[in-house]
């Protein structure tokens, strides 16, 4: 008893200077996503100067985000922390433990060893993603900083997430984003263990990736004329007459480049080719794959356009098969998404290409779905048995499931929850994305006059924090198929750095410990507490935010 009673009296006169923090008698860490076992000892160990002693199983990539992190270590704290291979008794120990799961880590802090397990890269780096946010937060910087107190307070750690796919979306296509932003995207879902990055490349308002084979998809398919100003008004819409997208795409070398970028983080980027409908920027350059030929310019409002590739035409999976072929070998993800969200079939009710088609296919309404719809799953069975022959499996928004669903792809539900609650009662694999709760393009304030500009909505931190994928009712079967959950950022109304980063943050926390906590880890209250701390690392790292959550 008394033993104990010097324990809790070491650990909170530790509380000031090493991230500790005390909530309802317990003592907590400023960690975001919070790890699911937290056991706080007293004491800490000075990680200023400290060994990095590498176990020589360790593969290459995970060597290199320990290399990275003893490169900073020394940097920030003057001291160098050379990295070497072996074990020791103390400094820092990187162990490779096969029995671990993938993504899965354990961190053992003593005074005078930090003991860090996983069998993976990305255990390996949630690890020391965890170490960086437990330490001052000048290591999220470059500068040097010898006078911080570069202290780890002594704790074991368990951790692992509860979901496989942590995905964050990114739309580059209503307003480009540069290589340099797209990676300091990647480095912020990194600080918070995010490991997809969804990256819509392709929609009606313009073509953003090099497909050598259809040059003029990015030469001509990126530009459009000019660009909506202020929401949708059918009536009487008003545009900025200046031409957006010259040049804005990139090439199959900077995608490379990204890709590589992310994969080092253990982040893999899911490119989405986005058909049959918004092709707009596609069908401006080759018409002949529309309904009616054309000619089509490149979408300059939101929304939804009405002209979508025609599936009447051979030419048109000539040309799906063309652009998904030189996708596969820019993307090595085992996900391709095809899309397939908002295409209205008003042109394929008048085609003749496409009413052949649905009578060569036998295809008939049902009631709830017309032929047409049964087209559309036609398209999209038809893309997945392609891409499944390159070893490829299809995500596709969750109007996939209308007509019939092609037999593995894998369902984004973004109309809400129904659409995963249907895909995995079909024994399909789901990703939850509801735009009820994460759609970052949504205002993060109900005082939407102090804010930029937004497609709508409202949703604040909190209630992105408040989601849960698990419905009341679901079978164990059912909840196995929900495999993550993801938000989306949509640009119509975002055309700079700081204004995307402004909508990502930090909302990027919540939406992080919904996907890597368990439910009886999630916490608001402790939450809320650690997200000033959080700001500070963003502040460190020079990314914008939303401080609503500071100021509430
Ligand atoms: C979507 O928001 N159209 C998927
Ligand atoms: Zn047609």
């Amino acid at each position: 008893m008394k033993k104990l009673f010097y324990i809790i009296l070491a650990i909170a006169s530790a509380v000031s200077c090493t991230g500790l923090r005390e909530l309802d008698g317990d003592y907590l860490l400023d960690i975001i996503p919070y790890p699911e076992d937290v056991t706080i000892r007293s004491g800490s160990f000075n990680a200023a100067g400290a060994i990095f002693h590498c176990d020589p199983l360790m593969d290459e990539a995970s060597r290199n985000v320990a290399s990275k992190f003893a490169a900073r270590l020394s940097e920030a704290t003057g001291k160098p922390s050379e990295l070497i291979e072996g074990r020791a008794r103390a400094g820092f120990n990187f162990i490779v433990d096969k029995a671990m799961k993938p993504e899965e880590y354990s961190l053992s802090i003593s005074r005078k060893a930090v003991e860090i397990k996983a069998s993976d890269l990305n255990g390996f780096n949630y690890a020391i993603q965890t170490l960086k946010q437990m330490l001052p937060e000048e290591i999220f910087g470059s500068q040097a900083d010898p006078d911080e107190d570069w202290q780890l307070h002594c704790a074991v750690i368990k951790d692992a997430p509860r979901f496989a796919y942590r995905g964050m979306h990114l739309d580059v296509s209503r307003h480009f984003f540069s290589v340099e932003e797209v990676k300091r995207y990647l480095d912020v879902m990194e600080v918070h263990k995010l490991n997809r990055l969804h990256w819509h490349l392709t929609d009606d308002q313009g073509w953003r990736v090099e497909i050598k084979k259809y040059p003029e998809l990015t030469s001509k398919g990126s530009i459009r004329k000019e660009t909506l100003v202020g929401h949708l008004k059918p009536s009487d819409n008003t545009f900025d007459g200046v031409p957006y997208g010259k040049g804005l795409w990139y090439t199959q070398e900077q995608i490379r480049e990204v890709v590589a970028y992310a994969a080092a983080k253990g982040i893999t980027i899911v490119p989405e080719i986005d058909l049959p409908g918004h092709m707009v920027a596609a069908l401006a350059c080759y018409p002949e794959l529309g309904c009616t030929g054309g000619p089509y310019d490149v979408w300059t409002m939101w929304g939804v356009a009405d002209d979508v590739l025609c599936p009447g035409n051979e030419k048109t999976f000539e040309f799906i098969e063309n652009v998904l072929d030189e996708i596969v070998e820019m993307f090595p993800s085992e996900y391709i998404h095809i899309g397939g969200d908002e295409c209205p079939k008003v042109r394929w009710e008048k085609c003749p290409k496409c009413q052949a088609r649905i009578k060569e296919l036998g295809l008939e309404g049902d009631g709830a779905h017309s032929a047409e719809h049964f087209l559309q799953s036609y398209v999209t069975a038809r893309v997945e048995a392609y891409l499944a022959t390159k070893g490829r499996k299809i995500i596709g928004w969750d109007e996939i499931l209308e007509g019939e669903l092609a037999p593995n792809a894998t369902v984004m539900s973004w109309r809400g929850i129904q659409g995963g609650l249907a895909a995995a009662k079909l024994g399909h694999d789901a990703i939850m994305t509801p735009n009820s709760h994460m759609y970052f393009d949504y205002y993060q304030s109900e005082n939407q006059d102090a804010e930029p500009l937004s497609i709508g909505g409202y949703l604040p931190v909190s209630k992105v924090y408040s989601y849960e994928p698990f419905e009341e009712g679901m079978s164990e079967e059912e909840k196995s198929h929900i495999i993550g959950v993801q938000a989306n950022l949509w640009t119509e109304y975002i055309t700079t750095d700081s204004h995307l980063e402004y909508m990502l943050l930090p909302r990027l926390a919540a939406l992080s410990e919904v996907q890597w906590c368990q439910p009886e880890v999630k916490n608001w209250e402790r939450f809320l507490e650690s997200v000033d701390d959080i700001c500070e690392i963003y502040d460190e790292m020079g990314y914008n935010y939303a401080r609503h959550i500071l100021d509430d």
